[in-house]
């Protein structure tokens, strides 16, 4: 035994990961793939990594120093699971199994809830970066025993990006805890994804900016308060040029976005916990959207008359970028609003701000944004929403009528902005004295004698709609 951390699982996500365990000091890491040609193809490309390989499970085992420790990097679901029983059927008390896919989290609890009486540590971890930082250093976001982390945490931290002098990892919560946060960290992701491409859209449609000059304005905006990856890859995919057609990039790629499911379940969790995340659902109802040809096409076919676009002033750029910066915020809020929630249904003591942090490097949606939402964490854990920290309450009264124009410009040229308009209205909601919810609970009370409470009295009330119009307090309530 001689590794002190495993991988198994060897594609491209688990072999890059495999290598950066092997370049940091201190590690020896050994590697097992199912169909050993593969193991057999990574030795040979990186003999400088060391790695410690096993054609069979028992030799990659028998190579483990304990306690053992391996993370599995295998397609989530079913394969998974045929891993974790292989590794569980020869592991001992006190070993720690890592599952660094994206897992859906209630598999995670589930797995863990299992496994927790052989006395084998399981963790579930969610890694952000892709293929790129799993190479030079992800975010990641570990589940899981306390006691684990203990074995884990230094291995993990030896791997992870590095943000103002510290590594991006932390332990998250318990069991689920990370897979959790990770899936919300995705939500986040489309949410910001869209956004940003609703102001491409908006630039290129109102603004009448081609795809390269664009480009120049992502830069741009890249220097200043909205800096973080996203924008940057965005700069660089609207730069591209299609070498076949010499075209933009953006305008041979069929405009059909895909998904493979941490957003749903971002948007599906966030409704079982009765936590508004509009800014992540209309993301991926905008990939939805985008991906029912048959629907679009009906349309475009009975419009005959399409919305006059509106002209853009001088500054409409800037008022693009607050409009911007200000539905981020929003989405954000709404993402840990149900990191939040989630802490409180399934009993993780998630600290806001760390999550904060370790997002600042590594991930996808890394961004010095982030450490506003630290500072914000930091000063007052228990803020109602980001949106009031000074900082953010600041940013938002500052970009407030650009986001107003940026909207309502939108409706009238008829460029469609879910994001932008959503986060607004979500920020309208929030804002104003009194919603029509009010209406809501009439309209419910008049058809199904649901009750109501009354804005200037105590108790639970019903109107006797069908009878003659009274009220009645409803005891027991
Ligand atoms: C990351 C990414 C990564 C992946 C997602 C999103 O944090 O490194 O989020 O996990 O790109 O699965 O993919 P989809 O857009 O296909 O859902």
């Amino acid at each position: 035994a001689t590794a002190n951390i495993g991988v198994v699982g060897l594609a491209v996500m688990g072999s890059n990961l495999a290598r950066n365990l092997a370049s940091r000091e201190g590690n020896t890491v050994a590697v097992y793939n199912r169909t050993y040609a593969r193991t057999e193809e990574l030795l040979s490309e990186h003999p400088e990594a060391g790695f410690v390989a096993s054609e069979t499970i028992d030799d990659f085992v028998a190579s483990l120093a304990k306690p053992r420790t391996a993370i599995i990097m295998v397609q989530a679901g079913a394969g998974t699971d045929a891993v974790i029983g292989q590794l569980v059927e020869r592991f001992e008390p006190g070993d720690i199994i890592v599952d660094g896919g994206n897992a859906n989290f209630h598999d995670t609890i589930a797995r863990e809830s299992r496994i927790a009486p052989t006395g084998i540590h399981f963790v579930g971890a969610g890694i952000s970066g892709g293929e790129e930082g799993a190479l030079h250093g992800p975010s990641i976001m570990p589940g899981g025993s306390a006691e684990s982390y203990e074995t884990l945490g230094p291995i993990l931290a030896s791997i992870a990006a590095v943000a103002e002098g510290e590594p991006c990892v932390t332990h998250v919560g318990t069991d689920g805890a990370g897979h959790f946060v990770k899936m919300i960290h995705n939500g986040i992701e489309y949410a910001d994804m869209q956004l940003i491409a609703e102001a491409y859209d908006l630039l290129r449609t109102v603004g009448s900016l081609q795809p390269a000059a664009i480009a120049d304005v992502f830069a741009r905006w890249n220097e200043g308060p909205l800096e973080s990856y996203l924008i940057e890859i965005t700069a660089e995919v609207l730069r591209q040029v299609d070498p076949a057609t010499g075209r933009p990039f953006v305008d041979i790629v069929l405009d059909q976005a895909g998904s493979k499911g941490t957003g749903v379940w971002t948007v599906q969790n966030a409704l079982d916990l009765g936590v508004p995340v509009g800014g992540i659902g209309e993301a991926v109802f905008a990939r939805a959207v985008s991906s029912k040809p048959a629907q679009r096409e009906a349309v475009q076919r009975i419009v005959n008359s399409r919305p006059t676009v509106q002209e853009a002033d001088a500054s409409f750029a800037d008022d693009v970028a607050k409009a911007l910066y200000a539905s981020k915020v929003v989405a954000y809020a709404q993402g840990f609003d149900a990191i939040i929630a989630g802490a409180e249904k399934y009993g993780w003591d998630i600290h806001k701000d760390r999550i904060a942090k370790i997002w600042r490097g590594g991930c996808i949606i890394r961004a010095q944004f982030l450490n506003r939402i630290a500072e914000a964490y930091d000063e007052n854990p228990d803020i109602a929403t980001l949106l009031e920290a000074p900082y953010f309450a600041q940013a938002v009264a500052d970009g407030e009528a650009a986001w107003r124009r940026v909207v309502a410009t939108s409706a009238l040229s008829g460029v469609p902005v879910p994001g932008f308009s959503s986060a607004l209205s979500y920020y309208d909601s929030l804002a104003v004295k009194r919603l029509p919810a009010a209406l809501v609970q009439g309209q419910r009370d008049f058809f199904g004698a649901h009750t109501y409470k009354r804005v200037d009295k105590p108790g639970t009330f019903h109107t006797l709609w069908s009878g003659d119009r009274t009220e009645v307090e409803v005891p027991g309530h």
